[in-house]
């Protein structure tokens, strides 16, 4: 097994910033790249707030964030990253985007180096093939809100070594989470369950079974689920979510993954979630208001 040092991360958006995060927590030397200096401040400002918040509620001791802070670099320039061991891909869930990034990065990266893609539902396979060393390539899919959430899939394609697998689920467990090992196919285990699922709720909405509060309300209280399915889809990203949906429907072909009428709707105005403010709720108020209107005539 390769020991992983020096990590490295594409993208310091709501998935990259958390990668980054743990990583530097977990006492790897970190660099996070992003496409301008704004994107990165953006993001480093986010990992910023997420280990004030944990000092505030006692997660995190203040010498462990400034621990943190130090081990964590942010870069414009992919040659910042041509000493890392690992190199963690979170930009836009586009396949052509993630296959450039993957080339301008290999420019300058070591050839040992491990390369890893977070993608929620494109190929692992068709991202590796494009790389020069498919063998070296894996899938390591984290969950929002990564410091949070305990799990990570290691997908591994039928070019990838098993060494290299057996380094990264070792590494994923240094993070201080729990591997699951799955296959390339589209979605892996846990979208290939919870998309269809949180469609489904938006499709209930549509017709009018429940308004927005009260599909929630039944899921949490009646399931036991830590949110609604709608409140979750406002975490995650109703555009981010919307790119998968749309992928998986690609890959299977099966009508339980094919986006809703109105999640295309609330993508093309804006309705993001959280991240732009609005979405199934609105976060202006707190505690956020249902937005009822998006299904009223
Ligand atoms: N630093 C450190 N710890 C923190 C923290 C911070 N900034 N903020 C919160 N915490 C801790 C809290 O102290 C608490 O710890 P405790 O359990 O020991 O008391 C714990 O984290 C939970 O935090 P909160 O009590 O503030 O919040 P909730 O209890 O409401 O939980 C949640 C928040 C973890 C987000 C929970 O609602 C949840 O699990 N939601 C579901 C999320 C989910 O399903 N994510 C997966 C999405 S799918 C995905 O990502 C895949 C992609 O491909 C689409």
């Amino acid at each position: 097994m390769m020991e992983i040092k020096k990590v490295g991360v594409l993208g310091c958006g709501l998935m990259g910033s958390g990668i980054a995060q743990v990583a530097a927590q977990s006492g790897y030397s970190t660099t996070v790249l992003e496409v301008s200096r704004e994107l990165l401040d953006t993001g480093l400002k986010r990992i910023d707030q997420f280990l004030a918040a944990g000092v505030a509620k006692g997660k995190v001791r203040p010498e462990e964030r400034q621990a943190t802070l130090s081990r964590l670099s942010g870069t414009t320039d992919y040659e910042s990253l041509k000493d890392c061991d690992l190199v963690i891909e979170a930009v836009i869930e586009n396949l052509e985007a993630k296959r450039e990034a993957f080339s301008r990065l290999e420019r300058s990266l070591k050839k040992e180096a491990i390369l890893a893609s977070n993608t929620s539902s494109l190929s692992i396979t068709e991202m590796a093939i494009a790389t020069k060393r498919p063998q070296r390539f894996v899938g390591l899919h984290f969950f929002n809100p990564v410091p949070l959430m305990k799990l990570v899939e290691v997908i591994r394609t039928i070019r990838t070594e098993p060494a290299v697998e057996e380094t990264v689920v070792g590494f994923a467990k240094n993070l201080g989470k729990v591997p699951v090992r799955t296959l390339d196919r589209t979605g892996f285990i846990v979208n290939r369950l919870l998309v269809p699922y949180i469609l489904d709720a938006i499709r209930a909405l549509e017709e009018g079974v429940g308004s927005i509060s009260d599909i929630d309300q039944g899921m949490k209280l009646g399931c036991g689920h830590p949110m609604g399915p709608l409140t979750l889809l406002d975490l995650v990203g109703i555009d981010t979510t919307y790119y998968i949906a749309d992928i998986m429907f690609d890959e299977f072909r099966d009508r339980r993954f094919a986006p809703p009428p109105l999640m295309k709707r609330m993508v093309l105005a804006g309705f993001h979630g959280r991240k732009t403010g609005r979405g199934f709720y609105d976060y202006a108020s707190e505690p956020p208001r249902a937005n009822d209107f998006l299904t009223q005539r």
